[in-house]
């Protein structure tokens, strides 16, 4: 039997077009896209989508937070993506204060290999040093470009703004990206101290502290600090209008900054830190915090306008017993939740199926527009002849109600439980290999492999090039031959 797979009598859908095809897949890769096509093994997908598998650029497997260790990992997590149509996630290795960069990727390297699903990793910049300096272009040839930044978190993850500049600029001179969580660390620890001694100890705390403002300066001043630097900047988590504000007008200044919302920021609310259960409010924990309708049609008008472009998870799922380590104390709940699963068939219902999002609008914000920032384009998130079949033939008539009961995360909760979704995947292909076949998850550990990012993408080339164009310059003047002040 031929090693051949053929997908037939699909509609395939990507970023800017939808047409009818055939896709061939061998060796891992899409090798023809046509009509009529034949091979060993035929997957039907009559009535369905045939789509690039999604990338989720925001997850945190097995990290290290707040005293604890994030409770699914790399074989739980990419089991989950894929359950839902996620073929690559992008996780964020954290080196401890004082560690070395290329020490802590050995340890995110050993800790990945039962990953079903391709992955890579964002560095983060959690210390500054001539060390982290000089170790910033070895991670780089270790096929990283991109570096993240807390700007919360204070007296943990989070780097001051003289740091933040440094490391900027060393991005801009390596060729790659930095990225924000931005929130103000500062005000949050302040307010944190405030409401507790004012006696609000339970989970609505969190939303308390961390208002949109802390937010929306954060991302202000990181947008600042990248123009001055020439380098683009991806804000992660955009989660409210005041941070969408600044990205749409950093925007329209000709700057490159891009936005992520998460899928729990665009359809769950504030309301759920004031449900009357501890556990089902510390559960929703996340930073930054869930937000109001207002700022839910924010986001959902930025992916629309495309003043946002990636839609991802921020998945850091923690047990309920883990979530308790806060019972006393807000400010002890580890921050974040699940969505790793539920992130396509979620964004499909609530945003396809409503009208908000075209199909291909849906492509680009969960799998090609990050491809492309990410400098994997057209390897990932593509269905073009040469890519990677990582592919979901994606059945808009299925359906199914999220529960924790069913879910591949290892936590005994979701936070979209009870939703019922419209549009789910039929099968998941990760390089050619069947992942999903309708409905039963049959992924292989160790499957996934390290996807090298190259440095400088288009934009930052760009960028130099225009810093150049425009850098400061002395007047010259000749004493021998001065004209006259006039
Ligand atoms: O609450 C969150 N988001 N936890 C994960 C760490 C982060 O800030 O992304
Ligand atoms: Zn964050
Ligand atoms: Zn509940
Ligand atoms: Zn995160």
């Amino acid at each position: 039997m031929s090693a051949r797979t053929v997908i037939k009598g699909g509609t395939i859908v990507t970023a800017d077009r939808s047409y009818d095809a055939d896709v061939a897949i061998e060796g891992g890769k899409i090798v023809e896209i046509g009509q009529n096509l034949s091979g060993g093994k035929v997957l039907d997908a009559e009535g369905c989508y045939v789509m690039p598998g999604g990338i989720d650029p925001h997850v945190h497997l097995e990290m290290p937070f707040m005293g604890t260790h994030s409770a699914d990992d790399f074989e739980s997590g990419t089991r989950a993506g894929l359950a839902g149509g996620t073929t690559m996630v992008v996780d964020f290795c954290l080196p401890s204060p004082g560690q070395s960069m290329l020490e802590a990727l050995e340890a995110w390297h050993a800790k990945s290999k039962r990953a079903c699903a391709d992955y890579s990793f964002h560095m983060a910049v959690t210390w500054w040093s001539e060390q982290i300096f000089d170790e910033m272009q070895m991670v780089v040839d270790h096929g990283i470009n991109s570096f993240k930044h807390f700007m919360a978190y204070k007296g943990a993850l989070m780097v001051e703004d003289d740091e933040l500049f440094d490391s900027f600029r060393r991005c801009a001179a390596i060729g790659a990206l930095p990225m924000v969580h931005a929130e103000n660390g500062d005000v949050v620890a302040t307010m944190q101290q405030k409401l507790l001694a004012d006696g609000i100890t339970g989970p609505e705390g969190h939303g308390m502290s961390r208002p949109p403002e802390v937010e929306g300066e954060a991302t202000n001043r990181a947008i600042m600090i990248a123009d001055m630097a020439g380098v683009p900047l991806y804000v992660v988590h955009t989660s409210c209008e005041q941070a969408h504000e600044a990205i749409r007008r950093a925007r329209q200044k000709g700057m490159r900054v891009y936005g992520e919302p998460l899928i729990q920021h665009l359809v769950l609310d504030e309301s759920e830190y004031r449900n009357p259960s501890w556990d089902h409010a510390a559960q929703r924990v996340m930073s930054p915090p869930f937000r109001d309708e207002a700022n839910q049609q924010s986001l959902w008008a930025g992916l629309q306008a495309g003043s946002l472009q990636v839609v991802a998870t921020d998945h850091c799922a923690f047990s309920i017993e883990q979530k308790r380590y806060g019972i006393e104390d807000f400010t002890k709940i580890p921050n974040g939740t699940g969505g790793l699963e539920d992130r396509m068939p979620v964004l499909w219902t609530e945003g396809v199926n409503t009208g908000r999002l075209t199909p291909n609008e849906f492509v680009a914000a969960t799998s090609t527009n990050i491809a492309k920032i990410l400098n994997i384009y057209p390897q990932k998130g593509a269905v073009l002849e040469g890519a990677d079949a990582d592919l979901v033939v994606w059945d808009p008539e299925k359906t199914k109600v999220i529960s924790a009961e069913t879910q591949q995360s290892v936590v005994e909760y979701n936070v979209f439980e009870g939703r019922e979704v419209k549009g789910l995947p039929r099968y998941t292909l990760s390089r050619g290999e069947i992942a999903v076949d309708n409905g039963t998850v049959c992924a292989t550990a160790g499957h996934g492999k390290f996807v090298t990012r190259a440095p400088y993408p288009e934009v930052n080339k760009a960028l130099s090039k225009w810093k150049e164009v425009t850098a400061p310059r002395k007047v010259v003047r000749d004493p021998e031959n001065m004209p006259a002040c006039v």
